[in-house]
């Protein structure tokens, strides 16, 4: 069967939206989602955005050896070279060269003419060809773009070299209709077209990136750029598990396929949202918690008599596992592990044993524990990103004072190092007064806030809440969790492992004298000043 390549930009586009950043072993774990999933090319990043941007792209394109590794870069040298440098290690690199092609971009962002931007389109994309025979050109906003100075532009840059023409729908801007219509008309009447692979990259403002998408594709694209979740700039990307189902479930309308492991999709979905402190949305196709939950009472009755009555899709071919068998205190290490096994994880005798204690832990607290609470134990006891710093300060105990008509008091006491260290600290509500107290205690530099985030895991008033805090300092997000029945005694966690982290950065710049924080550039936001 004829396939769609994914092209995941979770990593470039998803990463430099809003709340959704992610540090180098975040982005590693991300990587290897992807690779585990089949996705054809993982887009790692914009290497020219911050010292730390080329560091992931060059850690990922050195791991990852299943799936083409790509940077974008602006149309100019410089940032040419520098996404060279970070992909040059991959198995398959590739250089993304991007440059506007809309009236409104090319006056106001690019401050370019038209035939200026057509030059250097050409002369950018020759110019990464000198290092690698893959190159994808994307124009920009080309779907708000003169159709006919497109096609002008398409075909320059498959003269110079560029094998994959990304068509995005920059600002979500189009419909399925016109952008069918749009890949047609420049499949059919650009030279050279028959040689190179045609890409969409939709936005969601108007929630049609995934039916502009497959509308491309209908229109001839054969590569769909998406993020896991559908994460992206303002409204987001085609999401990766829409697309992919979509082609899956209606191929009797495509003929089309991906090489998609789609049996990955969830836990790459619950990866994604665990990173950056999200959960789903209950109605979000695929992902979502209700999205294969039948309520009703004729949607039960019709589902018990044949499922395909209201599923077009089982839960199980994206690797959601229903199970109603719940684990509890009585439940043996065996039948932990092994109900472990088949929800999916590989573990080592230590990480078992690891959980396992959790597990023992969490009983003493909490009735019955689900798929999902055993999920939530096994992610925080064996996945890298969760670890602790081994010589930061940890949680000895806490005492809390709060009420609807006092001020919240609370007294907190760390270990580090075998002291012990206690304070006291007031504050706007139980969490603040903790967190205030910890500050007095670690005396931590200067941050900001990102994000603090606290969600249930399962249902019922017992239920473990998953807590994420992100502090940001040094143009860098630092992030801890907690995992707990009790939210404070979670919250807690959360922030000192975020401390914690933000100490031992500070320790090895420090050591190294590295002072290579420079502000991000965000590849919309800064398209215009790299072109001038
Ligand atoms: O939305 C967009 O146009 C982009 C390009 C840089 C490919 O993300
Ligand atoms: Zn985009």
């Amino acid at each position: 069967m004829d396939q769609v390549k994914i092209f995941d930009t979770t990593l470039r586009d998803g990463e430099q939206s809003p709340g959704c950043s992610m540090n180098l072993k975040e982005k590693i774990e991300v990587a290897r989602c992807l690779e585990k999933m089949h996705v054809d090319i993982i887009e790692a990043g914009f290497a020219i955005a911050s010292p730390g941007d080329f560091e992931s792209v060059k850690t990922i394109s050195e791991t990852i050896r299943e799936c083409t590794i790509a940077s974008l870069a602006r149309s100019t040298p410089k940032d040419i070279d520098v996404a060279w440098d970070a992909v040059k290690g991959a198995a398959d690199p590739r250089i993304h060269v991007f440059i506007a092609t809309s009236p409104l971009h090319m006056e106001y962002k690019l401050r370019m003419k038209p035939e200026q931007v057509l030059e250097q389109a050409g002369k950018m994309v020759a110019y990464a060809k000198k290092y690698c025979s893959n190159i994808e050109f994307s124009a920009e906003d080309a779907t708000r773009s003169d159709p006919e100075f497109l096609k002008l532009v398409v075909a320059e840059a498959i003269a110079n070299g560029a094998t994959t023409i990304n068509i995005p729908d920059t600002v979500g801007y189009t419909t399925p209709a016109e952008m069918r219509e749009l890949i047609e008309d420049i499949k059919g009447n650009v030279k050279g077209a028959e040689k190179v692979i045609f890409s969409v990259h939709c936005h969601n403002d108007l929630g049609m990136a995934t039916a502009n998408a497959l509308a491309g594709v209908l229109g001839g694209a054969r590569q769909v750029e998406c993020t896991v979740n559908g994460l992206g700039e303002r409204a987001g990307n085609t999401s990766l598990e829409e697309i992919v189902m979509a082609l899956r479930t209606r191929q009797d309308v495509t003929g089309l396929d991906t090489r998609i492991d789609a049996t990955q999709i969830h836990r790459a979905s619950q990866t994604v949202y665990n990173i950056i402190g999200q959960t789903a949305p209950l109605n979000k196709p695929i992902v979502g918690k209700n999205a294969f939950a039948h309520e009703s009472g004729i949607h039960q009755h019709g589902v018990l008599a044949n499922k395909k009555t209201y599923e077009i899709m089982t839960p199980e071919s994206v690797g959601i596992h229903v199970n109603n068998l719940v684990l509890g205190k009585h439940s043996g290490r065996h039948a932990v592990g092994s109900r472990l096994e088949e929800l999916g994880f590989v573990l080592t005798k230590d990480e078992l044993d690891r959980c396992f204690e959790e597990f023992k832990v969490v009983c003493d607290k909490k009735k019955n524990i689900t798929d999902a609470d055993l999920e939530a134990i096994v992610t925080h006891n064996t996945n890298q990103i969760y670890a602790d710093d081994e010589d930061g300060y940890k949680l000895d105990w806490f005492q809390l004072s709060t009420s609807n008509f006092t001020t919240a008091t609370c007294t907190v006491s760390l270990l580090k190092d075998g002291e012990k260290a206690q304070d006291v600290a007031l504050g706007d509500g139980p969490i603040d007064a903790a967190y205030n107290a910890i500050d007095a205690i670690v005396q931590p530099s200067e941050h900001t806030f990102d994000i603090f985030n606290i969600h249930s895991i399962s249902e019922g008033k017992d239920t473990l809440g998953d807590v994420t805090v992100k502090v940001n300092a040094y143009g860098r997000t630092f992030t801890g969790r907690g995992l707990s029945t009790d939210i404070m005694d979670a919250s807690i966690n959360a922030y000192l492992k975020a401390l914690n982290r933000m100490a031992a950065y500070e320790k090895k710049r420090a050591a190294s004298k590295d002072a290579s924080d420079g502000s991000r550039i965000r590849a919309t936001d800064a398209a215009g000043e790299a072109a001038r």
